[in-house]
């Protein structure tokens, strides 16, 4: 027991299918309440149609309670890099806003998030996003058996400063399954050939937080709102990844387009 709480865990066949549900139950919330975003929402409402669709799937939320979280789920606003508290705020026109939602099924647990468009926004808030989106999907590019961490970090980083934006260092993704967060640490800078190497049947999370400018970050006097110290803008992407034998399995696959979020499919090319 010391050594499996301490080293990263290779998950089995019957837990991977158990992650696979919880995934997919939290994966299906986050396309539910994309629906609800738009200009004079706030942000409680978004926390209580979350907490109400996970209780409505069987799931629980896991981070209500959560070393004393007092809400379902996170909604991030604009300079919020992570960990906003749900509330009376509204969403306005030209905000972008992280919602970050996790359901424990059956004892395991789903991690993902998005960022969302509210109505029109800047360029600026666009390119962060997009910059964001591509990041996770380029750290899931690099994921296979025999890979390191740090060549996730470091594909992430490479993008991330190449577009002139900072990656957040005091947030990183996390291994996941009976517990919210267990090793290993997902750090989304690095350096290729660094760090633990991956091997079929770790499942982790991959959620860069990057910034419009510098990567420093400083958190609220409420203990959670982590916000950038420079007041940028901050988006964030996360899924819940597997890995195979042949590379990685998105567990927090969805099945349908993100609404209000994937709005420029070619923004890249
Ligand atoms: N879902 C966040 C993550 O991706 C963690 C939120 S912890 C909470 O790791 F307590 F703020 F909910
Ligand atoms: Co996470
Ligand atoms: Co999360």
């Amino acid at each position: 027991m010391l050594l499996r709480s301490r080293a990263v865990q290779i998950k089995s066949p019957r837990e991977i299918e158990a992650m696979r549900r919880s995934c997919q139950l939290a994966a299906d919330t986050l396309c539910a309440v994309a629906e609800l975003v738009r200009p004079g929402v706030t942000t409680e409402e978004i926390n209580d149609f979350v907490h109400q669709d996970t209780l409505n799937k069987g799931a629980i939320p896991a981070p209500l309670g959560y070393h004393g979280f007092p809400k379902s789920v996170c909604t991030s606003i604009n300079e919020v890099v992570c960990h906003g508290i749900p509330g009376p705020q509204k969403l306005e026109e030209g905000d972008i806003i992280n919602i970050d939602v996790t359901h424990i099924v059956d004892g395991f647990h789903g991690d993902t998030s998005a960022t969302f468009y509210v109505g029109k926004v800047s360029d600026e808030a666009i390119r962060v996003t997009e910059v964001a989106r591509k990041c996770l999907e380029l750290g899931i590019a690099e994921v296979r058996p025999g890979a390191r961490l740090g060549d996730i970090g470091a594909a992430i980083q490479e993008f991330a400063e190449g577009q002139g934006c900072g990656v957040v260092r005091d947030f990183v993704g996390h291994g996941i399954g009976r517990k919210f967060h267990e090793d290993p640490k997902v750090s989304h800078v690095g350096v290729r050939g660094r760090g633990e190497r991956l091997r079929a049947g770790m499942i982790f999370t991959i959620e860069p937080m990057i910034n419009v400018g510098g990567w420093e970050v400083e958190v609220l006097d409420d203990d959670w709102t982590a916000v950038t110290v420079d007041g940028s803008l901050s988006a964030q992407f996360e899924h819940t990844i597997l890995v195979t034998d042949g590379g990685a399995e998105i567990l927090t696959v969805r099945d349908r387009p993100l609404v209000n979020s994937e709005l420029y499919p070619n923004y890249w090319s």
